[in-house]
Formats: structure tokens, sequence, C-alpha cells
């Protein structure tokens, strides 16, 4: 009788998404340098690149061609508009037909000029495209500067069964090789949209420490009179706002890639947002729910007896002087379907609600299974009965 052959067992190492390398430059002048950064990072080998761009950020679309051009860089340009509906499946099969008719190379980097949307969406398709191309990001809004672009994530939206738009159920880690961006591209931005941008600071500021929230607190007037109208030269303490920022996203995804820990703190005043923005007809910025967000984790925080009494009503200070909204306007919304809702929120940890709190400035923590009178703190302090 033959012997039963052996079972062949082998255990291959793959390289890890943590051991990708990312530089992250943001500074006037960096989108004219776009072509010699290409070149310092070693992705212009082929002397050629994809550009996926959000035709609402043209000026900065045409400082990066104009930079491109001047260092005899070749390009095709791939245009989709921002927009939640636009960031789908059907947007990546757009880019993914043109660049494989192009004759897109593993070594043909894919550069993203927009916002967060088109950052999102640029960025799967380049972790997709022969398995991956090098992706390079330019951020045109204030969340994508100092949120959307740093930390890997990639995410489109999935059309549910009911017709509605999941939001960033297909996604992927792909980390930017490179992300440039450039204040003063913030100058066309819409001010709602740069207000919005602001509220990430804030909640960055909060999970910082002290320090950062008294230099937001010094700035908010200049800060809040930037939308709309940044003026060169005074920059109002956005440039060092930006710094700030970055450099808080850029520790906590540095520490845990993968988010299988601390960078859930990113996730302060999000399970209240991410309710808020489910509602249907409601018509926030995903800022501006953070900003009510933020408000309501502060107050949760307290009635579970982590934070200061004080720390709410300094937070909310802080968010209505940059022009964001701390309480629900006009007609109530329904507390109990804004319950729900949190509860279905993706963020949950093996099927149950967990919250980001604060035991202080810069001290977050995740509580999980919190009390229902800590969420209802959270949504009374916006003004939501439940
Ligand atoms: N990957 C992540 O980690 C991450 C983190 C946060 C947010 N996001 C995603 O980011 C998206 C939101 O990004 P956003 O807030 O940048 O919005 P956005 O990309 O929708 O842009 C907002 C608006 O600003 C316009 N715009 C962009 N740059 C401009 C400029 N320089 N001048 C004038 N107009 C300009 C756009 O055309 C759009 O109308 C969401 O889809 C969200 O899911 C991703």
């Amino acid at each position: 009788m033959n012997a039963r052959p052996e079972t062949l067992h082998r255990r291959l190492e793959w390289p890890s998404p943590e051991a990708a390398t990312c530089e992250i430059r943001c500074g006037r002048g960096e989108l004219s340098a776009i072509a010699d950064r290409l070149a310092a990072a070693g992705l212009v080998a082929e002397g050629r690149l994809l550009l996926v761009c959000d035709p609402g950020a043209e000026a900065a679309i045409a400082e990066v061609e104009r930079s491109l051009g001047e260092a005899g860089l070749g390009w095709r340009r791939i245009d989709v508009p921002a927009g939640e509906s636009n960031k789908v499946q059907a947007s990546v099969d757009r880019i993914v037909a043109e660049a494989i008719e192009w004759g897109i190379g593993r070594d043909t980097p894919l550069v993203a000029v927009g916002g967060g949307c088109v950052g999102d969406l640029a960025a799967f398709a380049a972790s997709v495209l022969l398995r991956g191309v090098p992706l390079v990001l330019v951020p045109t809004t204030l969340m994508a500067m100092v949120d959307a672009s740093i930390g890997g994530k990639t995410a489109i939206n999935h059309r549910l069964a009911d017709g509605s738009l999941g939001r960033n159920l297909v996604g992927s880690f792909h980390p930017a090789r490179l992300v440039l961006g450039d204040p003063r591209s913030l100058a066309t931005l819409p001010p709602r949209e740069f207000r919005a941008g602001l509220a990430e600071c804030v909640k960055h500021a909060m999970l910082d420490g002290e320090e950062s929230l008294a230099f937001l607190e010094a700035h908010a007037g200049s800060l809040a009179a930037l939308a709309g109208t940044p003026a060169e030269g005074d920059d109002g303490g956005l440039d060092r706002l930006l710094a700030r920022s970055i450099a808080v996203k850029s520790r906590i995804v540095a520490e845990d890639p993968l988010e299988r820990g601390s960078r859930r703190h990113l996730n302060l005043g999000h399970t209240y947002a991410h309710a808020i923005e489910s509602l249907p007809q409601v018509p926030w910025r995903h800022g501006e729910a953070v900003s009510l967000g933020l408000v309501a984790a502060a107050a949760a925080s307290v009635e579970a007896g982590w934070l200061d009494p004080a720390a709410p009503p300094r937070v909310a200070a802080m968010l209505d002087r940059l022009g964001l909204p701390t309480a629900w306007p006009g007609e109530a919304a329904d507390g109990s379907r804004l319950r729900s809702l949190m509860r279905l929120d993706k963020k949950r940890s093996r099927g149950r609600l967990a919250l980001v709190l604060l035991r202080g400035w810069g001290r977050p923590e995740v509580l999980a299974d919190p009390p229902e009178a800590v969420v209802a703190a959270g949504w009374r302090a916006i003004g939501i009965r439940c």
C-alpha cells in the first residue's frame, strides 16, 4: 500500500503595509515644486504619470500641470468631480479602463489632486490597478490635508439594496508614497468647506493636549476670518495649525497603522457624527457633524466621570468661534432614531457600541458598552432629547 503523501506546509512572510514609507510635505510653494518632489521620491523613472483630478480644484491642478510640463514629464488626466455619489465602483472602473488603455505600468505613479472624495477614490484605484501602483496625494481641501490624505485608508461607497449609499464600505490600506499640500490652494475653498476642515483640527487638538487647544483658542478669530479670504503673507496661524494637526494624525497613525488599537482614538466624536450623517435629508458636511460630535463626546466624558465639567463649554465656545455648529438648529431631531443609528456604526467593536472619550486633554480612551446615561448626556449637550 502506498504511503499517504505528506501534507505540504509552508509559511510565507509578506511585507506588511506598515513597512511602507510615506513622505508628507505641507508648505507654501509645494505644488509648484511637485516635479522635483516626485523625482526626489524616485517616482519619475517612467517620465510619466496618471493624474486623477477633482475639477473643483482647478487652480491647484493648473499649478501641478505647470510644474510637470516644465520638467518634461508626460501625463494622462482623468477628471472625477467630487461628491459621494461619484466615490463609487463605476468611477474606479473608468479610471482603471483609461489607465490600462493608456498602458500604465507597475511603476507609473497615480497622482490624485483634490479633496478627500477624489483622494479616497483614486487611492482605491491605485491599490487595485496592476495589484498596486505608487500613489501620490495632493490634498486641496483642509479636511484632506489634515486628515484624509494621511493614514493609508482608501475607500469607495457601496450602493445598498435599499438604494442608499453605504459610506466607505469598500476599501483597502494603500499608503501614499508622497503627500504634498500647499496652504495657498485653500484660498479658493468655499468658506463652509474650510470651516468643516477646522473641526478635524479641533479633534486633533483635543487628542493632543492643552497646548494645542490653547493654540487654537488663541488663533480662532484669525482662522475663522480666513474662511473664503486666506491672505498671502498673513496666515492667521493656518500654516502652524496645519503642521500641528498633520503631526498629531501622523503620530497616531504611526503608532497603529492598521487600526487595531490606539488609532481608534481618531474616532473621537465620530460615533455621534456618523449617526447624525446617517439621517436622511440632513444637510451637514462631515466636519459639521464632527463638530456636534465633539461637543457630545466631551459631555459624555463628563457624565462618565472622566472629564472636568468645564471642558464641554470650552470645546463648544471654540467651535462656535470657528463658525461651526454646536447645537441642533430648529426642530429637534428624533433622538431614539439617532440612538439606533449610533448602534449601527461600523466602528462598534465586536458588535458592541464603543465610544472614544477623554480622561483629560490629550488622554483619549475607548469606553466599550457605555452606560445609557453617558450616551444620552452627549445627545443632550447638542440639544437632542432621547
Ligand atoms: N481616507 C481617510 O482616512 C479619510 C478621512 C477623512 C475623510 N475622508 C473622506 O473625505 C471625503 C471628504 O473630503 P473633503 O471634505 O475634502 O470633501 P470633497 O472632496 O467632497 O471636497 C469638498 C468640495 O470642495 C471642492 N474643492 C476641493 N478642493 C478645492 C479647492 N482647492 N478650491 C475650491 N474648491 C475645492 C470639491 O470640488 C468639493 O466641491 C469623504 O468622502 C470622507 O469619507 C477620508
